[in-house]
């Protein structure tokens, strides 16, 4: 598995991942049912720059795209992330590779904290999220969970004791 950061206009790559979900995945990922990406998200997921919106991907042995995370700037030291991996290569490490990879890259960028607005029923990435970063806030809006982690990096154990 090998994964590296995506340029602007890399459409092909979008659109092997999102050929790779199932309609189950795509409602999770866009929180309604998506049976196709329409010209304007399309232009949008492929509109990153490195800086304001980071994107990394996830490829298998053969080269085929299996994922997608990414960080879009919402003010101040806020990002948003936005994270998704083919169905057949679910539950096998890639997402978490994904999101440590992706908030190494925020980090980079002096980012402080992460933002993930998740259905409330999808226990796949707060579970990842959980296990990944520190989270700060969890809340909770109807059918929406947002939780926020801390992407600062971790105090060294001297400056805490
Ligand atoms: C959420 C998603 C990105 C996770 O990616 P993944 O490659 O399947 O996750 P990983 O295999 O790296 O698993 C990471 C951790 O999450 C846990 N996890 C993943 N899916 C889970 C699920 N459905 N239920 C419970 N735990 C789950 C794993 O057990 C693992 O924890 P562990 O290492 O402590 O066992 C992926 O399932 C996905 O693309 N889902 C559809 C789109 C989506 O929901 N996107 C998020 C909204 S933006």
């Amino acid at each position: 598995m090998a994964l590296r950061e995506l340029g602007p206009g890399e459409t092909g790559v979008l659109d092997a991942v999102f050929a790779g979900m199932s309609a189950h995945s795509r409602y999770l990922r866009f929180h309604g049912a998506t049976p196709r990406m329409t010209g304007a998200v399309r232009r949008k997921l492929a509109a990153v720059d490195g800086r304001r919106h980071l994107a990394v991907a996830s490829f298998a042995p053969d080269g085929a795209p299996i994922g997608i995370a990414r960080l879009i700037w919402l003010g101040l030291r806020d990002v948003e992330l936005a994270i998704e991996v083919v169905d057949a290569w679910q539950g096998r490490g890639v997402g978490r590779r994904l999101l440590t990879a992706v908030a190494a890259r925020g980090r980079a960028e002096g980012y402080s904290r992460l933002v993930a607005d998740v259905l409330a029923e999808n226990v796949g990435v707060r579970v990842l999220l959980v296990s990944v970063l520190p989270i700060l806030t969890i809340e909770t809006s109807g059918h929406e969970v947002t939780l926020t982690a801390d992407l600062r990096p971790a105090a060294p154990l001297a400056a805490v004791a």
